[in-house]
């Protein structure tokens, strides 16, 4: 009050338009571990401001059916060591369309909500891009266990997302070496193969597929590799498909028939979303949580955070969204190198 009564009163009007009093947070896109941490974050960050929170259910889809709730201190309590999203989540294609981005944005008008904290991957993103065009004030915090988002190297799930897969190819190659198979396993990540890579290196596999490599696929020359393995004495093959490349099971009998080494195919699937957050998807969210409201109380909006070099950052959504990824050419080197 103090600070106003030296403004021209123009600047009290710009001032008073311009602040936040309540903060909505929703989660949109795939669910990923650590988002129910960066939830608890915006909450408790945005009430040590005097800030009021409103939850949207179900992402853009609860945001289009008003399924908006009060969100307090205690609301967030025993969930940051929970999985999932306990404001679940949604993928909505009306959200796509100018109607409903319109109707989205007056949906949060009406509900009083000048500030929007969006956890989610690119698409999520995208929607936020869309209100924020509409004049709802956003934040983007990135959520998905893909890792694909160009603007940072660390997306909230991601670390739990790779260690659950680790550990469950960790069982299939016991199986493997036992029965001396070859073993085909197929991880998640969409059109991108950062949790093929990780787990490939992880693991310890000899063969890395990913979906930035599709085009150099070479079939013949894997078949002969995994005979040439045999005959170097490795009791198993273990190779680590990624969702993008896909045809794991055609994979599995086509190198069965060339080779004749019994061929198995594991899809992980959805067990890859799920379980506790590690600690350090939990510190992260926190972080990034606590960050979305700290640059909103700065008047930083329409931002995406993200994590480069040792640090937490911020960009412009627009610059976010127009950044372009490339997956790691040395690391798949070196995990080629390492399968020997
Ligand atoms: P992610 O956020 O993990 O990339 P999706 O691509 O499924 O997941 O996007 C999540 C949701 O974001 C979509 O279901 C849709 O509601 C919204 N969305 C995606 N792309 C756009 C877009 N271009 N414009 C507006 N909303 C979008
Ligand atoms: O983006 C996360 C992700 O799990 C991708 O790895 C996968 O391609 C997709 O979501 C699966 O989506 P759904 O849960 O709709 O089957």
């Amino acid at each position: 009050m103090g600070d106003m009564e030296k403004m021209e009163p123009k600047q009290v009007l710009d001032d008073l338009e311009d602040r936040i009093r309540t903060i909505g947070v929703l989660t949109s896109g795939g669910d990923a571990p650590g988002m129910n941490a960066a939830i608890r974050a915006v909450v408790r960050t945005a009430l040590s401001y005097d800030l009021k929170v409103r939850g949207i259910r179900k992402g853009y889809h609860g945001l289009l059916k008003e399924e908006i709730i009060d969100l307090s201190a205690r609301d967030v309590s025993d969930t940051i060591q929970r999985g999932g999203t306990f404001l679940q989540t949604a993928r909505c294609k009306s959200m796509r369309t100018t109607e409903g981005q319109q109707k989205a944005a007056a949906i949060c008008k009406k509900y009083g909500i000048d500030a929007l904290v969006v956890i989610g991957g690119d698409g999520s993103f995208a929607g936020a891009q869309k209100l924020a065009n509409y004049g709802v004030k956003t934040i983007g915090l990135p959520g998905t266990i893909d890792l694909d988002i160009a603007c940072t190297e660390y997306t909230i799930g991601f670390d739990t997302a790779v260690n659950t897969a680790m550990e469950a190819i960790d069982k299939v190659r016991d199986t493997s070496t036992s029965h001396e198979r070859c073993s085909i396993i197929e991880v998640m990540g969409r059109d991108a193969g950062y949790l093929a890579l990780w787990c490939g290196i992880a693991n310890g596999a000899e063969r890395i597929l990913l979906p930035e490599e599709k085009k150099n696929f070479d079939e013949e020359a894997l078949i002969k590799d995994i005979l040439e393995n045999k005959r170097r004495g490795k009791k198993n093959y273990i190779i680590i498909n990624a969702e993008g490349v896909g045809d794991t099971i055609n994979l599995a009998k086509r190198i069965e028939q060339a080779t004749g080494i019994e061929t198995r195919a594991t899809i992980l699937g959805h067990m890859q979303r799920g379980g506790s957050p590690t600690c350090k998807d939990r510190v992260y969210a926190s972080t990034m949580g606590a960050m979305a409201v700290e640059l909103l109380m700065q008047g930083k909006y329409n931002r995406v955070v993200g994590y480069q070099a040792g640090q937490y950052v911020d960009f412009d959504i627009n610059e976010a969204l127009s950044m372009k990824k490339k997956i790691s050419a040395h690391q798949y080197e070196i995990s080629k190198l390492l399968a020997l």
